[in-house]
């Protein structure tokens, strides 16, 4: 059979371009015994039983039950908790600390059985980093094993009322021939795990890999198997780690958990503000502007650093981590042909403090004022902030949840924020004291700030 690498479609013969998903190149060979091919395609379970059909009204609203997990900030990505018989995905790059926190979560829960099958670390590894965690429950299996059919086996003799695979590419069933990781291998054993996991109502925490292009190696197909997909992220330069729900059946998928990796594991970072806005010793520095950010439904602070100077060479250079870069490009053009300030002749450095990456155009404004403030060479004051999106014609656009957002920044302690014009609407400002500053446009914001 050929599959896909990228959708997983499976094909009779080999084919340039995937019929099903369209893209070039991704057809791989791969063996499949008679078994296993029919197998496949049965529905999960076999039955026959047909299912009546039942007006939406009428079914039963169950809460579903959660199993609570010691993280608060996986509890919150997840939805409120692991639900039981849900099949959980968690994958990442290498290195990035999967294991770590899986890990580190079963190991504060006392009064369940987990069972820990690993195909990457021997025992050994494995109780290193337990131990570099922490003492933690007596209750943890762990097991180094790739087949199928044994971690099956395991199951039955531990009877885990938590079962974790790390990782998903590294098992095998013996009903294939091909290797483990591969398109079939990594579909297969989804299936059997999601089956047991609905028919047993053990939650199932799938640990996988992504490739360097950022999707989950091959098993693209695992994504709609699972309940949900979590993705752990972060700059392995940079101690901060992101925990995002791509998709989640329970929950939304707008939350964000950060963590910051530590010698003994991972510590939660439950106030991310704090630590994304540096103190710079009371000093006030130009090029440092503090911008009100939203990942998912959280707002918090951060800092955006820049630093602008003439080039020293021919062509100006542009550099920019943590930020969009054509983003900053566009910012440039509005603020040399709206404002007028000539930066194509300047190099222009710009950095978002603590190695995130932010998408939120709410930046825009942020990113602006640093730049401007480096430019001119005055420092922005203490306690200011702003959000805002630029649109090209250099008007500041109004943003979400703007009061959120104020909030926020008053709870940091902010003294002033500057907001879009009209963005406010029906917010009662009486109850915020952090003065608000309106700006219709780039040259407003500018006013404000430098004078
Ligand atoms: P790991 O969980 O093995 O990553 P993954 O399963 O995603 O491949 O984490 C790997 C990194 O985390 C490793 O480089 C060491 C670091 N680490 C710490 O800094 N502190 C710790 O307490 C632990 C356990 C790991
Ligand atoms: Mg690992």
């Amino acid at each position: 059979m050929w599959f896909c690498t990228a959708c997983g479609a499976d094909s009779p013969k080999w084919a340039g371009r995937c019929p099903a998903c369209g893209q070039w190149n991704t057809m791989v060979e791969e063996k499949v015994s008679a078994g296993a091919a029919s197998g496949s395609s049965k529905p999960l379970g076999g039955s026959r039983v047909k299912a009546t059909p039942k007006a939406v009204n009428d079914i039963a609203a169950v809460d579903e039950p959660r199993l609570h997990m010691p993280s608060e900030e996986l509890n919150r990505v997840l939805g409120g908790g692991l639900v039981k018989g849900s099949i959980v995905l968690l994958g990442g790059e290498p290195g990035i600390g999967k294991s770590t926190l899986v890990l580190q979560n079963l190991l504060a829960i006392r009064n369940k059985r987990i069972l820990y099958v690993s195909g990457e670390e021997s025992a050994t590894q494995l109780k290193l980093r337990a131990d570099r965690i922490g003492r933690g429950s007596d209750n943890c299996f762990i097991v180094c094993e790739t087949s199928l059919e044994n971690i099956f086996e395991h199951i039955e003799s531990i009877a885990p009322e938590i079962l974790v695979v790390d990782s998903i590419q590294t098992i095998a069933t013996d009903t294939l021939d091909s290797s483990a990781g591969s398109v079939g291998q990594v579909r297969e054993c989804a299936a059997a795990l999601l089956k047991f996991a609905k028919e047993s109502s053990v939650p199932v925490i799938l640990i996988g890999h992504i490739n360097k292009e950022g999707t989950l190696a091959g098993p693209k197909v695992l994504e709609h198997i699972v309940d949900a997909v979590l993705q752990f992220e972060g700059d392995r330069q940079y101690m901060y780690r992101l925990l995002r729900a791509i998709k989640n059946r329970f929950g939304s998928t707008s939350e964000l958990g950060i963590y910051e990796m530590q010698q003994r594991g991972l510590r939660e970072v439950s106030n991310p503000s704090e630590m994304l806005v540096s103190r710079h010793g009371g000093e006030e520095l130009s090029g440092v502007a503090v911008g009100v950010t939203l990942e998912g439904i959280r707002p918090f602070i951060i800092e955006v650093q820049s630093l602008v100077s003439s080039a020293a060479y021919g062509t100006p250079q542009r550099s920019v981590t943590g930020f969009d870069a054509k983003r900053m490009n566009m910012l440039l053009a509005v603020l040399e042909k709206r404002v007028g300030f000539k930066l194509g002749v300047k190099d222009v450095f710009l950095n978002i403090a603590g190695g995130l990456k932010v998408n939120d155009p709410a930046l825009d404004l942020g990113v602006i004022a640093a730049i401007l403030s480096s430019n001119v060479d005055i420092a922005i004051p203490h306690g200011w902030c702003m959000a805002g999106e630029i649109g090209l014609t250099g008007e500041i656009r109004p943003v979400t949840r703007i009061e959120q957002r104020i909030t926020e920044a008053e709870k940091l302690g902010m003294s002033d924020i500057i907001i879009p014009a009209g963005n406010l609407k029906g917010f009662d400002t009486s109850r915020v004291s952090i003065r608000i500053h309106e700006a219709a446009k780039v040259a407003d914001a500018f006013r404000i700030l430098f004078g």
